[in-house]
């Protein structure tokens, strides 16, 4: 080959890797494509009772484990997620159970799951989209660009995850616990099929304020088809939607707001965001949830 026909190789290259980038395909997955749009061969997958403790080598074996089986249909996948998250007793039945589960196409193009950041006896349980790049390398939830503004507007009210004291502490997770290819937005099959999930963590974290950031978690955890700009600004009642699942033990309020990423893409909107923790704040006052 020839310096000049091998710089025009190159520069296709750039050319072709630059579309990818386009197009959101940020990441290499395999050396070999694989068709991941094919309908999964529909078969049942045993139900699970997972009582193990918290520790990685346990999920890493669960997901080997669960790699080799096929996916399920959506209405089955609703159906085993409802029973899996009915029956996990703890955080840690709940993150074995998820770590299992078929019935999500995301998990296969995934690199970690992400269940959690944060101290579960916190106050406040932060709810985000799902994980992006970094999340999905470093298997925790928010910890990119938007992640890091995250930080920056909790702390303007006091609130860290690492806070040991409960009413400083907040804790993070997703509605979706697996990146979806390119960071596409979950379709609303994927949220159906893991609000039995995150509604389960909920409930186990029993915190008293959730705060929503986004449209995508707004509209699942409150069931409502409205917008986040008609939504935000407001305290809303959440209720438990999955039916399978026991009612809430306490009422928990809702406070939607923008989601960080967003505001990196429109910086004025930094104020409205502001407003809404001004009035997290205060109603941590109401509640004499401050210290
Ligand atoms: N965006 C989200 O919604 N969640 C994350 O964990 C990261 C980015």
């Amino acid at each position: 080959m020839t310096s000049n026909s091998l710089n025009i190789k190159k520069c296709v290259e750039k050319d072709v890797l630059e579309w990818f980038l386009d197009n959101g395909v940020d990441e290499v997955l395999a050396h070999n494509p694989v068709n991941k749009t094919l309908v999964p061969e529909q078969k049942p997958v045993a139900p699970l009772q997972v009582t193990a403790q918290p520790n990685t080598s346990v999920q890493t074996r669960l997901l080997e484990e669960a790699s080799d089986k096929p996916l399920i249909g959506t209405t089955q996948a609703i159906i085993e997620a409802c029973a899996l998250a009915k029956q996990a007793k703890t955080l840690t039945d709940l993150q074995n159970a998820i770590a299992t589960f078929n019935g999500l196409a995301v998990k296969k193009t995934a690199m970690n799951m992400v269940f959690c950041d944060g101290n579960p006896k916190a106050d406040i349980m932060v709810i985000g989209e799902a994980p992006g790049a970094d999340e999905d390398r470093m298997g925790k939830p928010f910890v990119g660009a938007s992640g890091q503004l995250l930080d920056k507007i909790l702390k303007s009210i006091g609130l860290t995850r690492a806070a040991e004291d409960p009413h400083n502490a907040t804790y993070i997770s997703n509605i979706l616990n697996w990146r979806p290819p390119g960071n596409r937005t979950p379709t609303p099959d994927e949220m159906k099929i893991a609000l039995p999930f995150i509604e389960r963590h909920i409930q186990l974290v029993q915190p008293k304020i959730l705060v929503l950031v986004g449209n995508t978690p707004m509209k699942t955890i409150l069931n409502t088809k409205e917008g986040i700009k008609k939504m935000r600004g407001r305290w809303h009642s959440y209720q438990t939607i999955t039916p399978d699942l026991d009612p809430l033990e306490h009422e928990i309020l809702a406070l939607p707001t923008f989601h960080p990423a967003f505001l990196l893409r429109n910086p004025y909107e930094k104020k409205t965001v502001w407003q809404d923790m001004v009035m997290l704040q205060k109603k941590r006052e109401e509640l004499g949830i401050t210290s």
